[in-house]
């Protein structure tokens, strides 16, 4: 079917701005058609220009132009907000990029907006679309493992944050707000309508003064479902990117290529363990199992497109289908990131959802 092409403009032409023009081009011009970009840094129109890109003089012209239907604002965090709502008053429908906002007031004030003039307000969550959240999804849905009691979600790397504004406070900087919003995001998606009772959260400062460097946090489910998410940022050793157990089984993911295993109890009632010598003693316990009473599985890959989220919303524009991300769930998420500071703060355990 031939669509009406839905004319996009990007502010904010840095990295991920980039990504956003190379993708409405390239990959979604049967929907869209990028009209063209701003950014504050002029080295960065230029670059735009010797590509073909047309780039706006300031974001009053981009806003002006009655060719632009969506507004994608690719720029550092702590300028989010303003340039939705400007988007948003100069009557154009608006994907954000993560995260949404620093706290939940700025994002109310958002949505009502949105709400009153009844243009699309949506916020980049592509991360849905990652193969190692399915396929892991895939498990827990299909109760693979039998009543999962724990799931272990993580990303590390060695180099610290980039030394741009991701390390300024003042700019939305921190792992919380870059990786932590979108490994959240994926907890809460994979988890469903279960409710979160508590959370408790360490922020770690090992490269950076300024803001988190890492976080790690626990997450407790009112189903006494306990979900761990790591971000950190000075491991130069990783351990798997999702570990998840079950009553009768446990499943490991490694990596982006989703490698890895599940492995499930064959005969529980196998309880003939021959004490093994470990360290200066030995152990029942602990003793491995033999192949009898274990059986190894390879995990169910998920496949994903990406593209499905720019074709939600074109198709939510055409008003074909409802939108994917949607701004309740973006309440909750940035609410649970407050939770998460105030533990990571106060070094409590901060109540959440209880009773709701
Ligand atoms: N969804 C994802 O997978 C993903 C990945 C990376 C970054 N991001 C998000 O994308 C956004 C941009 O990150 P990035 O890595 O591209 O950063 P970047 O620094 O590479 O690019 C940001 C650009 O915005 C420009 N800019 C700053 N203030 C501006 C303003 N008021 N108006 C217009 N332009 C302005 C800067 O000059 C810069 O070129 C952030 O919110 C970040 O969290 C999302």
């Amino acid at each position: 079917m031939v669509h009406k092409k839905i004319g996009c403009a990007i502010i904010g032409y840095g990295g991920m701005g980039n990504w956003h023009a190379n993708k409405i081009t390239r990959e979604m011009s049967e929907y869209a058609e990028l009209i063209g970009v701003y950014d504050t840094n002029p080295a960065r129109n230029q670059i735009a220009k010797e590509k073909g890109i047309h780039f706006y003089l300031d974001e009053f012209e981009l806003l002006a132009d009655e060719n632009v239907e969506l507004v994608v604002i690719a720029t550092p965090n702590d300028v989010h907000k303003e340039i939705a709502i400007r988007a948003l008053e100069a009557g154009k429908n608006v994907i954000c990029e993560k995260p949404v906002t620093m706290c939940s007031h700025d994002l109310e004030e958002i949505i009502a907006i949105a709400n009153k003039t009844g243009l699309l307000f949506t916020v980049h969550q592509n991360r849905r679309w990652d193969e190692d959240y399915l396929t892991m999804k895939k498990i827990f849905d299909d109760n693979t493992l039998s009543n999962v009691y724990r799931i272990e979600s993580r990303v590390q790397g060695s180099r610290g944050i980039p030394g741009d504004w991701r390390n300024q406070v003042e700019h939305g900087g921190g792992m919380v707000y870059d990786w932590g919003i979108h490994l959240l995001d994926q907890a809460l998606m994979m988890t469903g309508t279960r409710k979160i009772k508590t959370v408790y959260a360490e922020l770690t400062n090992v490269t950076n003064e300024n803001c988190d460097d890492g976080f790690r946090t626990t997450l407790i489910f009112d189903d006494g479902l306990s979900f761990y998410v790591e971000v950190t940022t000075s491991n130069f050793i990783e351990l798997p990117r999702w570990y998840m157990l079950g009553e009768n089984g446990t499943a490991v993911l490694n990596n982006w290529s989703c490698n890895g295993k599940i492995v499930m109890v064959s005969d529980w009632e196998n309880k003939d363990a021959v004490p093994i010598v470990a360290g200066a003693g030995i152990t029942k316990t602990m003793a491995p199992r033999d192949k009898d009473s274990i059986k190894e599985y390879p995990l169910p890959v998920q496949k994903a497109n990406w593209g499905e989220y720019y074709k939600n919303v074109f198709a939510y524009l055409r008003g074909e289908e409802d939108i994917i991300v949607t701004h309740d769930e973006q309440r909750r998420l940035i609410k649970l990131v407050e939770a998460i500071f105030a533990s990571g703060y106060s070094g409590r355990v901060v109540e959440f959802e209880n009773g709701l």
